[in-house]
Order: C-alpha cells, then structure tokens, then sequence
C-alpha cells in the first residue's frame, strides 16, 4: 500500500510499505479515505519528539472503510464509514474511567505522559499512522465512531482532532460569561479554539499570530479580533493594554514547542535543542493573563524540560490547565454541533491532496505557503 514515510527532520516522502494486519482479537483494519496533516506533524517534521524514527508514518487524524475486524470486535462491522479519534484508548483503564482517554494507561505502556496516539513517534507508542492507504486501529470498539448518515467527510475527519481539541482549550480556559479571552496561534486548532469560546460566553475573543493571511481567516471563519505580534513591541504589554493593564481572563496556548517570536526561546529550545521546544508562546501566556486568570495549553511540548516563568505562575496564582484532547468524551456533543450547524468545520480546509504528494504537501503547510490554514490528503481508492 501506499503510505507516508519520515525519513529525517524536513524529509518525507510516498513509498510502498507492507499492509497493515489484525495483530490482536479487538483490531480493525480501516481503509482510509481522508487524511489531514496537522500542526503536531509539523514538531516531528522538524524532529523535536523524540524517538521519532526514520520509516514511520505519520497521520493521526483520518476517517474510512473498515476493512476487515478481530474476532472480538462487536460494535464495528466492515464496511461501517468510521471517523477515528486521534487516541488511543483501552476504554478500560482508570484514566479512559475518568474520560481521559488521552491519557490511557494501557495503549503507551512505555510511558507514563501520554497515551497512544496514531503516527505520533515511540513516544507516543510507535503505532503507524492513517496517512497511507490502510491502517491498524486497535481497541476498535473504543474509539471508531460511525460517521452519521449525511455527514461531509471534510466535516467528519476534522472532528478526528481539530474541533474536540479547539473546543477542550476553550473549555479548559474555564471561560465565564464576559471573560476575555487571547489565543496565541492563528493554525487550525487556534480558529477552532477562538470559535469555541464563543459557545462558552466569551464577551471578547482575540487571537494573535505572525502570519497575516491567518490573521484575516481567523476573523472571519471566529469572528474575532486578530492581531499581528511581529507589529507589536511586545505581545504582553499589548495584552495588558487592551484590557485595562488587568490582563486577559483566559489565554489559550494554541502554538507550542515550533513557537517563532523570541531568539533565545528558538535557538535553545528549536535550533541547539537544549529544551523541549520553544516556550515562547507559553511565556506569553503565563504573562498576559490577569492574576487569578487561567492559562490553558493544547500546544504540544516535548516531555523534558521547558525554560517556563514558573515563579509568574506563582506569584500571579495562575492555574494551569493543559492535556491532549479527549475526543473520545467530547464526540457526541461536538457531532451534535456540526449536525445542527453551530459549528462549520470543513470550511477550514484549504488543500485538499493527492496523498501521493505528501512531501508537497507537508512544504506547503509547514512553509505557510498559497494561504495554507488544514490540508486533507485523499488516498486514490477514495478519488475513484
Ligand atoms: N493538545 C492536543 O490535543 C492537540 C491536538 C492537536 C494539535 N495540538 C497542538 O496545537 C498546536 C497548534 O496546532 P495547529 O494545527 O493549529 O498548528 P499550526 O502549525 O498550523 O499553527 C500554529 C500557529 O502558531 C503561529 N505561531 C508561531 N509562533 C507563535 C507565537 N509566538 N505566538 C503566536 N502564534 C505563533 C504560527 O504562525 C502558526 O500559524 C500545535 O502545537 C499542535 O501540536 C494539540
Ligand atoms: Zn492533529
Ligand atoms: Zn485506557
């Protein structure tokens, strides 16, 4: 089959690799019919994971066919359209219990952080991801979800990440009637973010970036005030000015370990690597938000240390919430949205790809080139 492989830090590149198989009695094996690249692509892409290793494929947002089930799936059947949470997840484990299914203790036992996740690295368990033809998904009574009759496969593969880990930002940020609410990066999951704050109440939402075409997508798809903080002297002050020097009530932090914006955040942390990406955007955070206020982080870091203000968190009582979405909990009402139109998913993707151009692709996204906001690869079986 055809499938995406990593071979190094800005390479990637189609090949053939061997088919996936049913490895264990509660596996599918899914046709995939779309794919997106996503921003968490863009930190192995750039090789900040660790173990990220050359072969693997990446791709943890798809949708597709299931193709053929283990002998101890009951809730799939082949043929079922599945749209297919970015986690993996037991759904038996005392995390998956508590509805943290991005915390399962079972799908990574490696590791004690993160669960599993598709085409995310040995650190996030070495499973192979969904962009390629066919892929291996385990606990397939867990996390597939049967894609309502009538849903846009545009709209369905975003509800993969992109919507439930924009909406858990917004939620986490604990956002009350009024509150304002800054999110720094512009990508896909910040517009979804700067949308969702919405749903809770925001009285004022403002995202902040440096790529200007975003800018402008983010007002209009969010109905949000966006700013560019390469004119501003200083994303703080700016911050700090525009709510009455008290500070945001809420920031979210949608842009994570690839942050631009401060030289020593990005030659420590992105370019001699001696922490786990830049925390610029982080710093930013912990800054502007009010004392009291509540800094929620889905931007994704490394797992080992961060040149982070911590005595500002201190000092400011801040609280800090943070984590990988759990899409598993939040599908139900999310696809309620897409279904009664509150929310509009599809209309942030940009590009939609042969999946035999994926180096193409990731150099478009990853360069924010041709007004790029989310790229969908479609395998050929699925353009047929
Ligand atoms: N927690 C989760 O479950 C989860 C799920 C999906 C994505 N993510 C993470 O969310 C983040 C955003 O994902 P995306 O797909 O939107 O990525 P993206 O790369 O498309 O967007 C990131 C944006 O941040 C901007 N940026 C860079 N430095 C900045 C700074 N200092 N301040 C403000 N903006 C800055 C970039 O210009 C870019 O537009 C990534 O870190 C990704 O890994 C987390
Ligand atoms: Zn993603
Ligand atoms: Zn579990």
């Amino acid at each position: 089959m055809l499938a995406m492989n990593y071979r190094g830090p800005l390479r990637v590149r189609i090949d053939q690799k061997p088919m996936p198989e049913i490895q264990h009695p509660q596996d599918a094996i899914i046709r995939v019919t779309r794919s997106c690249i996503c921003g968490s692509d863009l930190h192995l892409y750039n090789g900040l994971v660790p173990d990220t290793r050359v072969g693997s494929t990446f791709g943890h947002e798809f949708i597709g066919v299931v193709e053929e089930i283990g002998s101890e799936v009951q809730k799939l059947k082949v043929g079922d359209n599945v749209l297919v949470p970015f986690n993996i997840a037991c759904g038996k484990c005392a995390f998956c219990k508590q509805g943290l299914y991005g915390n399962c203790h079972e799908s990574n036992p490696e590791a004690t952080a993160v669960g599993g996740i598709f085409g995310y690295s040995h650190t996030a368990g070495g499973y192979a991801g969904g962009q390629a033809e066919y892929v291996r998904v385990p606990y397939a009574d867990v996390g597939p979800t049967v894609i309502p009759p009538g849903m846009d496969p545009d709209d369905a593969v975003l509800l993969t990440d992109v919507v439930p880990t924009g909406y858990q930002a917004a939620e986490m940020g604990g956002i009350q009637p009024g509150d304002t609410v800054v999110i720094f990066g512009a990508g896909p999951i910040g517009i979804m973010a700067a949308k969702c704050s919405w749903l809770f109440g925001a009285g004022r939402v403002i995202v902040i970036d440096q790529v200007e075409y975003r800018l402008e997508f983010a007002k209009n798809y969010a109905q949000c005030e966006a700013y560019n903080f390469r004119s501003m002297d200083d994303p703080v002050l700016f911050v700090k000015k525009t709510t009455d020097w008290m500070g945001a009530d809420v920031v979210i932090d949608a842009v994570g370990a690839d942050a631009a914006g401060n030289a020593m955040q990005t030659i420590t942390g992105r370019k001699l690597m001696l922490q786990a990406g830049s925390a610029t955007a982080l710093h930013w955070a912990i800054n502007s938000v009010k004392k009291g206020g509540i800094v929620s982080i889905v931007g994704v870091y490394g797992p080992t240390d961060n040149l982070v203000p911590i005595g500002n968190v201190v000092n400011k009582g801040v609280t800090i919430r943070a984590n990988q979405a759990s899409v598993r909990r939040l599908l139900p009402k999310l696809i309620d949205h897409v279904q009664n139109g509150v929310l509009n998913p599809k209309g942030l993707i940009t590009h939609r790809v042969p999946l035999e151009e994926v180096a193409d692709a990731y150099r478009i996204f990853s360069d924010k080139l041709d007004n790029c906001i989310k790229t969908v690869l479609i395998p050929p079986s699925a353009r047929i």
